[in-house]
């Protein structure tokens, strides 16, 4: 008998190696390769027929089936407007940050309204752990078939059946395990092929999946991120810890934007929609401080306002300390280099630390012009006037660039309150005007922000 053959799999970016090595070939990760048995396709067998596909004119009706709305704004937002009927979305996130109670919320939502059915699969607690935490929610009502499975096998009779539910959701992807395969649960072949029977179930039956996953240390949805490119939409939940705000962010989606974000509130009765992030935000902002700055900023199609902090103090370290939370630290050298090139504003021996307050995590280039502003005031113990929003991207001889969709932040800034913007030039005379009760103040260059501290 032939012997049984191996394989080791990098746990991490799935990369297939004949032997054993103690770091990835693929991705470089130390540790990570775990042993597969191989199964391989007959030798010098034929190739077995297939029926052959039948092609279709591009040119057709194509109806697209009504999505599944929770209710759940914020969520629904995020996967572009509620979960499309055979597709599957994967929400990925740190263990504890709040996955199991979304999760479990927007199935309750969903079975709430008429004529949804839901069921919520549990790898990882019993249904009477899952029982209490719907009432600790406040949902045991809502009529969401529960079950604790962690084999594929036994789920997907289920999907199969003429009352299969028309929403599944799977908590966690992790647990689940097929017995086609020899390797352990857990394993990137596990949590590969087990999504692979769910999502092609959902495919042929029509049913919206959603697929919970763990994300590792390193921020990677580890096993995980090999589902990346088979499931039709990633979210990926997030915040930081002691803060109250999550946010749930799209960063795949094939039937939306990858922008979109849903902001939530932790409540002892879970998760509470947040409509409005920008009072949020800013709810903790003290006035007239140095080294804050107001930032109007996108995600996707809402404007969010967000307190940029910036510190600088003097180093007693021959590197400077750079530490960024929330933000790029690569966009920070490159504003404090055009500041020292272009303006002569000298930070090099100062250590400087940047956060986006609130746990937001900010990645549009327009937010130059705030953190050039919150470093600025940190740096002369100047305050940015109080009722100023800034936004524009700064280039690198320090010009001041304009940034999309000006208007809508104009707009929530008056909203709140605010009475200037401190914003890149308008083009041309067809620009319109601000709106009422705030002005908007252009710069053109990074000096004349200099020049205001
Ligand atoms: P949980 O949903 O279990 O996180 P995950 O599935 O991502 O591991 O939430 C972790 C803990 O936080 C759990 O004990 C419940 C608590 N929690 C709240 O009290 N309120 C909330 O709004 C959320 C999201 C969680
Ligand atoms: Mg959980």
């Amino acid at each position: 008998m032939a012997k049984a053959k191996s394989q080791y799999v990098c746990q991490e970016c799935g990369t297939v190696h004949p032997k054993w090595l103690g770091r990835c070939e693929g991705c470089g990760a130390w540790n990570t390769l775990v042993e597969e048995a191989v199964s391989e396709p007959a030798r010098g067998g034929k190739r077995k027929s297939g029926r052959g596909v039948t092609f279709t004119g591009l040119k057709g009706t194509g109806e697209q089936p009504p999505r599944r709305v929770s209710g759940l704004a914020e969520f629904d937002r995020t996967c572009g407007g509620g979960l499309v009927p055979g597709s599957s979305v994967l929400i990925g996130g740190d263990p504890g940050i709040g996955k199991s109670t979304l999760a479990l919320q927007v199935a309750a939502r969903l079975a709430a309204r008429e004529g949804i059915s839901c069921a919520y699969v549990s790898g990882e607690e019993a249904t009477d752990q899952v029982r209490l935490r719907a009432q600790r929610l406040d949902l045991a009502d809502a009529p969401v078939a529960l079950a604790a499975a962690t084999n594929v096998e036994d789920i997907l009779p289920a999907l199969e059946a003429p009352d299969a539910p028309e929403v599944l959701v799977v908590d966690s992807i992790q647990t689940m395990h097929t017995a086609e395969l020899d390797s352990a649960p857990g394993t990137v072949s596990q949590v590969r092929a087990s999504a692979q029977y769910l999502i092609r179930a959902a495919k042929a039956y029509g049913i919206a999946v959603v697929l919970v996953g763990h994300v590792t240390k390193e921020g990677t949805l580890a096993g995980p991120k090999v589902l990346e490119h088979m499931v039709d939409a990633v979210l990926t939940f997030e915040g930081e810890r002691g803060h109250q705000f999550r946010i749930l962010r799209a960063i795949k989606n094939r039937y939306g934007a990858t922008d979109e974000i849903g902001v939530f509130e932790m409540t002892e009765a879970g998760l509470a929609e947040v409509a409005n992030p920008s009072a949020l935000f800013l709810a903790e902002r003290r006035g007239r401080v140095a080294g804050s700055a107001v930032f109007a900023g996108m995600e996707g199609t809402r404007p969010v306002l967000v307190e940029i902090q910036a510190l600088v103090a003097s180093s007693a370290l021959a590197t400077p300390r750079r530490a960024v939370v929330g933000w790029d630290p690569n966009r920070l050298s490159m504003i404090l280099a055009v500041l020292e090139a272009r303006c002569g504003v000298l930070l090099a021996g100062q250590d400087v630390y940047l956060n986006v307050a609130g746990g937001l995590r900010v990645a549009e280039p327009a937010a130059d012009l705030a953190v050039a502003a919150a470093l600025l005031s940190a740096a002369s113990d100047e305050p940015v006037a109080e009722d100023a929003v800034l936004f524009g991207e700064i280039g690198l001889s320090g010009e001041v660039r304009p940034v999309g969709q000006a208007e809508q932040r104009l707009k929530e800034a008056a909203k709140l309150g605010f009475a200037s913007a401190w914003m890149p030039p308008r083009r041309g005379s067809r620009a319109p005007a601000p709106p009422a009760g705030i002005a908007a103040d252009e710069l053109g260059h990074l000096d004349d922000l200099v020049g205001r501290f």
